[in-house]
């Protein structure tokens, strides 16, 4: 198993890749395929997150930054659900999904050089093993759990 920073930051890799992929890529299916993995993946990472490393984060130091970066994660998903909510071939879509990949890009630069490094303080480094654990297994629940919308989501398409 991974330790929590090295399964946060793959997780981010293959965030960025989606993103770029979404961005480039007009043509359907290919796109909004793209799109269904990332809302499942970022839903149930956000999730996982909050569980294994902002909560621990959190009740080892009253820090401000650490809250405000994980308050970030409630605009990010009212985001997503208005972007599944629009038209995808739209202006509009493409106006919010270039807004949703800027403050998502910006929020996960946040983690990795600002989160990462108070949470290398504040947390033993012993419950990082165990942090990432739980990391992997939650976000495996919480993927079960986003998994309808993209059933539905596919449905649609073969519509
Ligand atoms: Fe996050
Ligand atoms: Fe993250």
């Amino acid at each position: 198993m991974p330790d929590l920073y090295t399964a946060i930051r793959d997780d981010h890799d293959e965030h960025r890749a989606l993103l770029s992929s979404i961005a480039d890529t007009w043509e359907d299916p290919a796109r909004r395929k793209a799109w269904v993995r990332f809302y499942t993946e970022v839903k149930s990472h956000t999730v996982a997150e909050e569980e294994a490393l902002y909560s621990r984060l959190l009740a080892a130091t009253e820090d401000s930054t650490a809250r405000e970066t994980a308050r970030e994660h409630e605009a990010l998903d009212a985001l997503m659900e208005e972007l599944n909510g629009t038209e995808m071939n739209s202006l509009a879509w493409a106006t919010k999904f270039k807004k949703l990949q800027e403050d998502y890009l910006h929020h996960i630069e946040a983690e990795e050089h600002d989160i990462f490094p108070r949470a290398r303080r504040e947390i033993p480094a012993g419950e990082i093993g165990v942090a990432g654990d739980q990391f992997v297994q939650r976000k495996a629940e919480a993927r079960r759990l986003a998994m309808p919308a993209r059933r539905g989501d596919l449905e649609e398409l073969e519509d």
